[in-house]
């Protein structure tokens, strides 16, 4: 092989060299890329899933009112701000409860919902009962079950008093502490 040859190889090689170290380089950037793309839609899809989690343990004080507002004996509706509106209620930005005045000055919030099929029950003041519309579903005023189908009392809000504000416990997940 003459000194041509010799330095036309050489070059050869070098050309290959230079090509095989570029192609790995574009190699690895379309790889960093694509792992920094798919982190990066992954943290919406991750945040998405876990949010319900965390909430599920996360509790809201809503102010209902002024205490001056429930007389003793008297059972209004009040209604508060969902508890899980901004992430997955829709529309359901708003939500209600049963607030009693109890005799001996204490304060009980009841759910609205009838632990039947879940119907918005409704207070009937003569009878001080709470009635249910939908199967006839019946609730003492003290929330406990009367007559009908309820296989259970109507589930209650915690309850306090701040700076002669009522305010209630809400949860965004169905309550229950009964
Ligand atoms: S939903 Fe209330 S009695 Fe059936």
């Amino acid at each position: 092989m003459n000194t041509n040859d010799d330095i036309e190889l050489k070059l050869k090689q070098e050309a290959d060299e230079a090509n095989i170290g570029r192609a790995e380089f574009i190699t690895r950037v379309s790889l960093s890329i694509a792992a920094i793309s798919a982190a990066v839609m992954a943290v919406p899809v991750v945040a998405a899933l876990v949010a319900p989690l965390l909430e599920r343990n996360r509790t809201f004080w809503r102010t209902v009112g002024h205490i001056d507002d429930f007389p003793v004996g008297t059972t209004r509706l009040v209604n508060f701000d969902n508890a899980d509106a901004e992430q997955y209620a829709g529309m359901l930005t708003r939500s209600a409860a049963w607030l009693r005045h109890n005799e001996d000055q204490t304060f009980t919030a009841f759910a609205v919902n009838c632990t039947h099929l879940g119907c918005p029950v409704r207070w009937e003041e003569k009878a001080q009962l709470f009635m249910c519309p939908c199967h006839g579903g019946v609730y003492y005023k003290d929330g406990t079950v009367a007559a009908g189908p309820p296989p259970k009392r109507l589930p209650e809000y915690k309850v306090r008093i701040n700076n002669q504000e009522i305010q209630l416990e809400t949860a965004p997940l169905p309550i229950t502490n009964i």
